[in-house]
């Protein structure tokens, strides 16, 4: 992205642009999960007033900092942060801005190209014959890598190598080529999605099976839509919500630091991202909630989805009950619902480019191309033990270190930055230079106060999770037994491996001894590279900083 040159062409593809990086696999795939798992309708509360005092807040951080960024030529974080403050630390805390794009597109790209791969099948009609569970068993065997296309042995490979060709072709076409796919996908993905929520809400009780008498998609949407405000007491549920909103609407990334980075410097920035921000959610809550969830519960009812939920549903069952409607109306769903899944995927993983290209051309001079190529090689080699590890639960340590635990600790840094160190009075003209709407000053505090108090709570909450996320329990334990209960999950006991090891130490089968001695392995194997990729990125910064210095 030469960083003179680049703008974006209109605002309706600014908006578009900045909405496709929202809206993405997390709407589709990660909320209704996320959902159905933390009781719906108790879920639903925590994820709202999450929405309020942390997404809006955030993005309105977001959208400005980077403005200001591009005003004095910064494209990606480590600059545009270091320009906010005198203190030297905070362009290596702008680390976190290009380090989680890379390693998140690493295996995003990776379920990206399952969508590929399944639009293309639901399109040959691979699904029509097949049951139920060899619909499952195609999906255990893609993962596995044992399925082949066109006779390549390793289909999933294929598909991951030709995702990110496809990834970096585009992005080589710089912001006209990210604008372009956005304007022909964000609203082919609104229609294909409006037509299979329209039959997620008709589904009823019609299509009742002899195996599942009681199923009825309504029960689905109940469940998801009935507040139950027992869960406000649960910071379970509190951290889940939040980690939900982060993750779709794409905070604490650097992502959208960067797509700001290339709007005029008076051009309205709150609006904007109001309007970003609540096209994905009507996006997740809405389209993201009338699919999934009532159509399964519609043929197999609440109680199975409640214990089969999972990401992988929308590969393994889908395809399925598309085909309950007829074979010609099977491939027109399979095609809808896959290639809505491959839009919104797209238009998230082209945004996770930017910060890197921004960079290395703001950086080192770096053309398009170079940026593009050299992207989607780092993808490539990362994302490649995603895909031949995925059951060894490498895929998992990339998305709980770069896709969770990062955008916390980034989000925090930011907003301490922008609201206390940079400074409010500051920070509110920036928000409001330009802009099209009237931001409610309640904002200012909200931003200064409560957006980064619950930030703090978040990453608290997932330091120490206790035992199944119980934290009444926990602290009467603490009180009796002068100990904190640790839960597997929780990020300290994540880093030890301790579950693991645990597990270890009680197997028996020598082939489960086998297999959780590789996983340790692979998990240690992510986090290193993991690691020494975030330390590439310090060391780059830190060169292009020696460069500035000599330069002036
Ligand atoms: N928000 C995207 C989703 O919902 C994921 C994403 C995260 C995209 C960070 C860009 C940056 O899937």
């Amino acid at each position: 992205m030469s960083s003179t040159k680049e703008a974006w062409g209109s605002r309706l593809g600014l908006i578009l642009a900045m909405a496709g990086n929202s809206v993405g696999l997390g709407n589709f795939l990660r909320f209704p999960v996320q959902a159905i798992n933390n009781g719906g309708g108790t879920f639903i509360i925590p994820y709202l007033v999450c929405f309020v005092l942390m997404g809006i807040p955030l993005l309105w951080i977001e959208w400005s900092m980077g403005r200001f960024g591009g005003r004095h030529g910064h494209h990606s974080t480590p600059f545009i942060l270091n320009s906010m403050s005198s203190k030297p630390i905070w362009k290596y805390i702008g680390v976190f801005g290009i380090f989680t794009n890379i390693a998140v597109a690493a295996y995003y790209c990776y379920i990206e190209s399952w969508t590929l791969s399944y639009a293309i099948h639901s399109i040959k009609g691979t699904f029509s014959s097949l049951s139920q569970s060899s619909i499952a068993l195609f999906f255990d065997d893609y993962i596995n890598l044992s399925t082949s296309f066109l006779g390549i042995p390793s289909e999933a490979v294929f598909f991951f190598i030709i995702c990110v060709v496809i990834n970096t072709y585009i992005l080589s076409k710089g912001l006209a080529g990210i604008e372009k796919v956005a304007k022909i996908g964000m609203p082919l993905l609104i229609l294909f999605g409006i037509f299979l929520a329209f039959k997620g809400l008709t589904i009823g009780t019609t299509a009742v099976s002899e195996q599942f008498p009681l199923a009825n998609a309504w029960d689905g949407l109940n469940y998801l839509w009935t507040p139950q405000y027992d869960s406000l007491l649960r910071p379970g549920i509190w951290l889940a919500a939040a980690g939900q909103i982060f993750f779709t609407l794409s905070v604490g990334m650097g992502t959208i630091h960067c797509y700001a980075a290339y709007v005029k410097s008076k051009d309205d920035i709150a609006l904007n991202a109001t309007t970003a921000g609540f096209t994905n959610e009507f996006v997740e809550i809405v389209l993201g909630s009338l699919i999934v969830i009532p159509i399964a519960a519609g043929y197999f009812g609440l109680d199975w989805i409640k214990e089969h939920m999972s990401f992988g549903m929308a590969f393994q069952t889908m395809p399925f009950l598309f085909n309950q409607w007829g074979a010609v109306l099977a491939s027109v769903a399979g095609v809808f619902w896959f290639g809505l899944l491959f839009f919104a995927g797209i238009t998230s993983s082209l945004a996770m480019g930017t910060p890197w290209m921004g960079f290395m051309s703001d950086e080192f001079g770096w053309n398009k191309i170079k940026g593009a190529i050299s992207f989607g090689l780092m993808v490539l080699a990362l994302g490649l033990p995603c895909v031949l590890f995925y059951k060894y639960g490498y895929f998992e340590q990339y998305d709980y270190w770069a896709g969770t635990v990062s955008l916390v600790i980034f989000a925090l840094a930011e907003t301490i930055l922008f609201a206390w160190i940079f400074g409010l009075t500051k920070g509110w003209k920036e928000i409001t230079t330009g802009a099209d709407m009237t931001v409610p000053t309640i904002f200012k505090f909200i931003i200064k106060y409560i957006t980064p108090v619950l930030l703090i709570g978040v990453f608290l909450g997932a330091l120490i999770t206790p035992v199944n996320n119980n934290w009444i329990d926990a602290f009467s334990y603490l009180t009796t037994n002068g100990s904190w209960p640790f839960d597997g999950q929780s990020l300290i006991l994540q880093i030890t491996n301790t579950e693991k090891y645990h597990a270890l130490s009680l197997a028996t089968d020598p082939q489960a001894i086998e297999l959780i001695k590789k996983e340790i392995f692979y998990s240690n194997l992510a986090r290193t590279v993991l690691l020494l990729l975030f330390i590439g990125i310090t060391a780059l910064v830190y060169f292009a900083h020696k460069r500035r210095s000599k330069s002036i």
